[in-house]
């Protein structure tokens, strides 16, 4: 873990040095602004495969008109620098016209039911754009093995089912939500924040925890314990919070006991965060 990745711009360039690889690959897809849950990505792809392929791109078909496509984060020259720092071999960072030559693709991937829940509801054309550009990734890099954090969980649940339902033949790696040392989840997205909203933003964290605490005495009680903390935190306006089963992203029912998806998200400031949870009910 030193020596530089090789950065492929274009198709062309990727293809290159794919083509020097030998062995098995994995992929580790980002929108750049890398922080240490990305890094963590790298390093579970690192053990698992012998080349690791990492792309940056903010991909606009994820985001809706009003959203923070312009605003979001870049820095090509730092994310090198700690990709070289864990041992990335090939970095591809395409620019938009590389990716969507045609402008807006008119075909794209229908990421189905479990879309139109909780990030859905907010983000209805979201996931459509995020398994869009997976698939077309997938197929660029074709990689033996693909890894996603948990933190965006219901992205993870819908890449492992587009890769199901699909027949993509790549297995999805899950790696667990990376945290600052005072609970705030990682995101690229934190950089937004003023000192007092990151101050208030450590109720999404601290919901998640009481919750854990309680977790055996039910779902109605798991919920009340997170929508108190948040509801108690000034400054923070809860989008949801909810307990669902981890693959379909529906509600539990009440009397469910064993493992379901507390899954939470809130504006703080003009900042959207969510952070999750699993917690076993018995
Ligand atoms: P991005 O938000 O950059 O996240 C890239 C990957 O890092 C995702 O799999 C995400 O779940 C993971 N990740 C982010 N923060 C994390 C944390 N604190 N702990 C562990 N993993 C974390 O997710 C996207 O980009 C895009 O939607 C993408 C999949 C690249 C498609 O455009």
């Amino acid at each position: 873990p030193d020596s530089e990745p090789v950065l492929a711009r274009t198709r062309e360039e990727l293809r290159a040095a794919l083509e020097r690889q030998s062995g098995t690959r994995a992929v580790v897809m980002t929108m750049g602004a890398l922080h240490e849950g990305h890094l963590d990505l790298v390093r579970e792809a690192r053990r698992r495969a012998d080349h690791v392929v990492v792309t940056i791109f903010v991909n606009p078909l994820q985001f809706a008109a009003g959203e923070d496509l312009d605003a979001y984060p870049r820095d090509l020259e730092a994310d090198l620098a700690k990709l070289a720092s864990v041992g990335a071999d090939v970095v591809f960072a395409p620019d938009p016209q590389v990716m969507y030559p045609q402008g807006e693709p008119a075909v794209r991937v229908d990421p189905g039911p479990v879309a139109t829940r909780l990030e859905g509801l907010a983000r209805p054309t979201h996931f459509g754009g995020v398994l869009t550009v997976v698939l077309k990734l997938l197929h660029l890099t074709r990689p033996d093995v693909a890894l996603f954090g948990q933190k965006d969980a219901q992205q993870l649940a819908l890449v492992r089912a587009m890769v199901r339902d699909l027949d993509l033949d790549v297995e999805i790696v899950g790696v667990p939500i990376r945290r600052e040392p005072d609970g705030l989840a990682m995101s690229s997205r934190n950089a937004y924040l003023s000192p007092d909203e990151r101050q208030a933003a450590l109720a999404l964290s601290a919901a998640l925890r009481a919750a854990g605490a309680v977790a055996s005495s039910g779902p109605g009680a798991v919920l009340a314990a997170a929508r108190g903390v948040l509801a108690a935190q000034p400054g923070v306006e809860v989008d949801y919070a909810e307990l669902v089963d981890p693959e379909t992203m529906e509600p539990v029912p009440p009397g469910h006991g064993g493992r379901a998806l507390l899954a939470v998200a809130a504006r703080v400031g003009s900042t959207r965060l969510i952070d999750n949870a699993i917690l076993d009910l018995q």
